[in-house]
């Protein structure tokens, strides 16, 4: 199956992606963790992300597609895939068509006063891109990956006024994506709202997992 997660920064995509794939048995491609380790490695692709994403813009369209081309074009994709973060913007989408057929779009349903408390409580691991909450879904030790035990750290763009911005672009840019794939009868909505193990449950259920 090729899945598209949908939903608002915060809404879970990434934490749903990682149970997925060993429920699907397929990767999961994050293009926002493909940027952040870029910019760790201080890339060319790195260095031309960095000033966007640090102030919760979206990166130029022709620069995520490519990456994305790369990506999907590798040896593990073949028998499907999960994409989170990807496509953003109509453009992408349509891109993607020409790319891939995609079978189903999920899209985690958050509303925004949800969203700032699952942002200022985010950690995550830049070595190994695993993502945990403080209350939600804390690390065994504070402050330490539990998967590759590397310092886990607060994303720049989780600070509260750069987050209102990045929730203004999914609205403006990213949610028309809901009709884009709802007229190709493909999305699928799920209450993104009741927790990690519920949201998972919900998943399973509307993918026929
Ligand atoms: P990206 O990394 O894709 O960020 P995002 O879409 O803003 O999504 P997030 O990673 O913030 O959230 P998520 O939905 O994955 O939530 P998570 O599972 O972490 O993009 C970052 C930037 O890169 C963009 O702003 C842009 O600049 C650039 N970029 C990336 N892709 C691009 C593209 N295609 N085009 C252009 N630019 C692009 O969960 C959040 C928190 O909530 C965690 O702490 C988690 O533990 C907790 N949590 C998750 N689920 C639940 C639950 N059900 N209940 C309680 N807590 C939960």
């Amino acid at each position: 199956m090729n899945l598209i997660l949908l939903g608002a920064p915060g809404a879970g995509k990434g934490t749903l992606a990682a149970f997925l794939i060993e429920k699907m048995g397929v990767p999961s491609v994050s293009t926002g963790n493909i940027l952040r380790e870029a910019i760790a490695n201080n890339t060319e692709l790195g260095q031309k992300a960095k000033q966007f994403m640090d102030a919760g813009q979206l990166v130029p369209d022709q620069l995520v597609i490519d990456l994305l081309r790369d990506r999907i074009a590798q040896d593990d994709c073949k028998n499907g895939f999960i994409l989170d973060g990807f496509p953003r913007t109509i453009p992408q989408a349509e891109a993607l068509d020409t790319i891939a057929n995609i079978d189903v779009a999920l899209s985690l349903e958050v509303p925004d006063e949800v969203i700032e408390g699952r942002m200022t409580g985010r950690r995550v691991c830049l070595k190994c891109g695993a993502t945990y909450h403080i209350k939600a879904n804390p690390p065994k030790v504070e402050g330490v990956c539990d998967k590759c035990g590397d310092k886990l750290h607060i994303r720049k763009d989780d600070h509260p006024d750069v987050v209102q911005h990045r929730l203004a672009t999914y609205h403006e840019q990213t949610e028309p994506l809901k009709d884009y794939y709802g007229k190709q009868g493909k999305v699928k909505s799920i209450d993104g709202t009741q927790g990690i193990q519920q949201t998972e449950r919900f998943a399973v259920q509307a993918l026929g997992l």
